[in-house]
């Protein structure tokens, strides 16, 4: 409890502004971890990089509706504030902001963000998606100034959409990305494996295997694109995901298409497939060394 009352908890726009001058007094960086709550370790990854990096240390929770699509689980997204205090707090985070939609959206807001980059894969799957988290984000680090925000590669081309965000508007942070944080079996943590019954637990580990397997056919030497994505394309579906969204090999750095792999340049494996009634999300970067 103690713990919990140390670290600054930051309900308004005020508030947060008075703490980040009274950093910006003190001197030493401030890092940013914005994030929707339902904390896990994946989350907790990118607190420790922050803690590690900076001076001050914000995170922020906001289940953003704007990301959300009109048949999507905005409304029953895990809400579990009192068990991200505590962890936020272990992890050694300064402060965290919780904003009210209000705030963030005032009456009249009238602006959107596009960005190309998020017309593919899961822009593709869910509409106005990446618009959604382009303005959140913008807002939050315009809200907060960080010298440095923090984001996970799980979400990859969330990641690459933003470091685009922010080089292209010239904003003026530095976007860090943190690797994937998994559990015992691959799965990649997230806070949507909650709705997973016990046995779509079991079975949405294929989306590991189906990644592994193709970064270790790529290991051996297979280099064509086709034949990769069918090799995880057919763990997925033999292992019992209930749909694959996608499948498919990118450019890590533009999420082109890839036509020919080359050596220099390795390639990233992207992954959406329901589990049950979940969509989850992966991918790993087909690197011939880890
Ligand atoms: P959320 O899903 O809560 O994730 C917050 C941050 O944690 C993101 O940068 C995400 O990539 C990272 N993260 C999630 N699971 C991870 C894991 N297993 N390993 C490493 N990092 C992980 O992503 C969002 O929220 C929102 O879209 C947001 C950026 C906050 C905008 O609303």
């Amino acid at each position: 409890m103690d713990l919990i009352r140390r670290m600054k908890l930051l309900t308004d726009l005020s508030s947060l502004t008075q703490w980040t001058a009274s950093c910006r007094a003190a001197g030493g960086e401030i890092g940013f971890v914005p994030t929707m709550g339902a904390l896990h370790l994946g989350h907790m990854a990118l607190i420790h990089a922050a803690r590690k990096a900076c001076a001050h240390v914000v995170a922020s929770i906001f289940v953003n509706p704007t990301q959300f699509g009109p048949n999507e689980d905005f409304a029953r997204y895990p809400r579990t504030l009192d068990q991200d205090r505590q962890l936020l707090a272990e992890a050694g985070c300064d402060a965290l902001f919780v904003p009210e939609a209000g705030e963030i959206y005032p009456v009249g807001f009238q602006t959107s963000i596009h960005i190309e980059l998020g017309n593919s894969l899961c822009g593709r799957m869910r509409p106005g998606h990446f618009d959604g988290v382009a303005v959140v984000v913008t807002i939050l680090l315009n809200r907060v100034r960080p010298d440095v925000a923090f984001f996970g590669l799980k979400d990859y081309q969330q990641f690459l959409l933003i470091r685009r965000l922010v080089g292209d508007l010239a904003m003026p942070v530095r976007v860090v990305g943190i690797p994937t944080v998994r559990e015992a079996d691959g799965l990649a943590m997230s806070s949507r494996n909650r709705y997973l019954t016990a046995d779509e637990r079991q079975r949405a580990g294929f989306l590991y295997q189906a990644l592994m397997a193709a970064r270790q056919a790529y290991r051996q030497g297979e280099r064509d694109v086709q034949v990769l994505e069918a090799l995880s394309r057919r763990i997925l579906e033999s292992g019992g995901v209930d749909g694959v969204e996608y499948i498919e090999l990118r450019d890590a750095q533009t999420l082109e298409p890839v036509v020919v792999c080359r050596d220099n340049n390795a390639p990233v494996m992207l992954v959406a497939a329901r589990v049950g009634g979940t969509r989850l999300i992966d991918n790993m970067v087909l690197s011939i060394v880890d």
